[in-house]
């Protein structure tokens, strides 16, 4: 899943995009057997699991959250709307097909509403009533789907009465107000804590992401009836940043399995099936085809590509309603799995995204990571190294996936292609770490970490938890978790490796620094997160020196030394840019 791709949302240009901001709402009108207060404390809760701050509800397994929002989303209709448009006539008018549970409106070159209904049946009933436009001189596909432009009979009549309506925001904080909200911050661990919260994916975002699953669901389902598309990824695994894309995989495991209770007699029957030669040709078939689906009768997908020949075959899309980047595959169990677990582990301890969060801003900010496959680490990389660091630390934060195996019980079992994938899935049965380290000294103690580690000769592991000899001669060598002999930073070149080691010295340094001398909230510097933030030397200098073109170890060399001769007194200049600092 190399993808990379910003949302349409994010691509716009970021005054554009802050002109979008409108208070978030969440909407609650009543339905049967469920009052609005109730609806709203059940998805405050499960908001709080999924963001894994430490409440004392019981924290949901994972499956429950999908299966729960699943449903939600097969409920739920995505309508474009005319920009003028009164919010209470409009409800009225939806709910002549049964009581609405829940809507919010975004923008994304134009009005969107996104209603989600009580009962499926609604759905149906309003399809029932839903025409296919007359197109003039085009011809359209007359796709039935869950996505539906809704006219005005009589613009002029509800201009009138148009009141704004309020827009929820999927779009992350520019930089200046990412700045001033870390300068005005109290903290260290304020500002990694701001930062989570800015970033996040927002409930809507997260309701959006699993209704576009389910829209393409629908189509998917035209070829393969009980299929299912499941996002996954930081979509789900609660590491995703407002933005972010939309990973999803087609699921057909479920057709045809044997409901024994019905087979009872002496005879088996079976569907009459088209054989390929093995599971790869298979999967490139029907991505093939579901691309061509998308392509020609998919409303909202465009800009589709068939990357069939990867090793993971996938087709990339936009979603353009939603604005999501999309990238489709099938047989993808593995990666549900390891967002599972990333989920577990983003749920154990409310520092670990926080952490997380703030590694993956600061590698974004030095170009350590980007939306363009190559060389680059990837967040999902970065991830595992914040993993293993917090179970490095003394008392560790987080278990070992090991541990979490030894925990699990039977209805835990999980192969996938022969790998054991088995660790315990109920949150509630693992013990909380006793380590009270704060976000300040793990985001410091991270960069000291990373800044010394021995990357020529260990690899990271986070299933044992410590380092163990590097099996192959890779830069950067991080095991995957469960395809146990793969590596998934693989990608990663020396001159990557050692732009990271570099930036992660300067920023521990810089870091140390601060506890020295922090400006006063109110004189705008940045400090702290923010600084870490700004534009390296290290950064500026290699990109200079790249440019003369001398040989890798010798850019090197001499950045290390310019590093080691510049005092610290020299490391802020007056606009609060960071010019050099060292961390040997
Ligand atoms: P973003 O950068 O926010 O998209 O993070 P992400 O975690 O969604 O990463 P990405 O879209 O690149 O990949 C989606 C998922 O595929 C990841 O969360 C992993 O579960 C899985 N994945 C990504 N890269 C690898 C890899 O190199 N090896 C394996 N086994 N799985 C991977
Ligand atoms: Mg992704």
């Amino acid at each position: 899943m190399a993808a990379r791709g910003v949302g349409m949302l994010a691509r716009l240009p970021l005054c554009a995009q802050r002109s979008q901001v409108l208070r978030p709402t969440h909407r609650l009108l009543s339905c049967p057997g469920t009052v609005a207060a109730d609806a709203k404390r059940e998805e405050q809760s499960s908001r709080s699991v999924e963001t894994g701050s430490e409440d004392r509800t019981p924290k949901k397994k994972f499956s429950e959250v999908q299966k729960e929002r699943r449903e939600q989303a097969q409920r739920t209709v995505l309508i474009h709307c005319p920009n003028k448009i009164s919010e209470k006539k409009f409800l009225k008018y939806l709910s002549q097909h049964g009581p609405i549970s829940h809507h919010f409106f975004y923008e994304s070159f134009g009005l969107y509403a996104v209603v989600e209904f009580c009962q499926k049946e609604s759905v149906t009933s309003l399809q029932n009533v839903t025409r296919t436009p007359s197109m003039g001189t085009e011809a359209a596909i007359p796709f039935k789907s869950r996505f539906f432009n809704l006219k005005l009979k009589n613009p002029s009549s509800q201009t009138s009465e148009k009141s704004s309506i309020p827009c929820s925001n999927h779009s992350p904080p520019s930089s200046k107000k990412l700045s001033e909200l870390l300068c005005y911050a109290e903290s260290v661990d304020d500002q990694l804590n701001t930062l989570l919260k800015e970033f996040q994916l927002t409930e809507e975002d997260i309701k959006l992401r699993y209704l576009t699953c389910s829209l393409i669901e629908d189509l998917a389902a035209a070829y393969f009836q009980d299929c299912t598309v499941r996002p996954f990824g930081s979509s789900v695994n609660s590491f995703g940043k407002l933005g972010c894309d939309l990973d999803m995989f087609l699921d057909l495991d479920e057709i045809g399995k044997l409901n024994t209770s019905k087979t009872s007699g002496n005879f088996l029957m079976e569907f009459q099936v088209k054989n390929v030669p093995s599971e790869r040709i298979a999967t490139q078939k029907i991505l093939s085809v579901i691309g061509e689906c998308l392509d020609h009768f998919g409303p909202g997908c465009v800009g589709v590509q068939k990357i069939l020949n990867a090793r993971c075959p996938l087709v990339r899309f936009s979603h353009q309603a939603s604005g999501f980047q999309c990238d489709l595959t099938t047989n993808n169990r593995i990666a549900l799995k390891s967002s599972e677990l990333l989920y577990m582990y983003g749920a154990l301890d409310s520092r670990v995204r926080a952490l997380v969060f703030s590694i993956r801003c600061w590698a974004r900010a030095h170009s350590l990571t980007s939306s363009i496959p190559g060389s680059w680490i990837t967040n999902f990389s970065l991830t595992m190294m914040v993993i293993f660091f917090l179970q490095r630390r003394s008392p560790p934060i987080l278990p070992t996936l090991d541990y979490l195996k030894t925990l699990a019980d039977a209805e835990d079992k999980c192969i996938i292609e022969g790998h054991n994938c088995t660790f315990i899935r109920d949150l509630n049965r693992i013990k909380p770490s006793g380590n009270t380290e704060t976000l300040e000294s793990l985001l410091k103690e991270f960069f000291e970490y990373f800044g010394n580690f021995a990357f020529n000769k260990n690899s990271i592991n986070i299933r044992q938890g410590r380092e163990q000899n590097k099996p192959e001669c890779s830069p950067l060598h991080i095991q995957n978790p469960f395809e146990t002999s793969l590596n998934i930073s693989k990608n990663v070149n020396q001159s990557q490796l050692q732009k990271f080691v570099d930036l992660a010295r300067e920023s521990a340094w810089i870091l140390s620094q601060e506890d020295k001398d922090r400006p006063s909230p109110s004189s705008n510097q940045p400090w702290g997160l923010a600084m870490l933030l700004q534009p390296s030397v290290v950064s500026s200098v290699s990109l200079a020196k790249k440019k003369r073109r001398k040989p890798a170890s010798e850019r090197i060399k001499n950045l290390l030394e310019s590093i080691k001769s510049h005092s610290p007194e020299n490391d802020t200049d007056t606009n609060g840019k960071r010019t050099v600092s060292t961390q040997a």
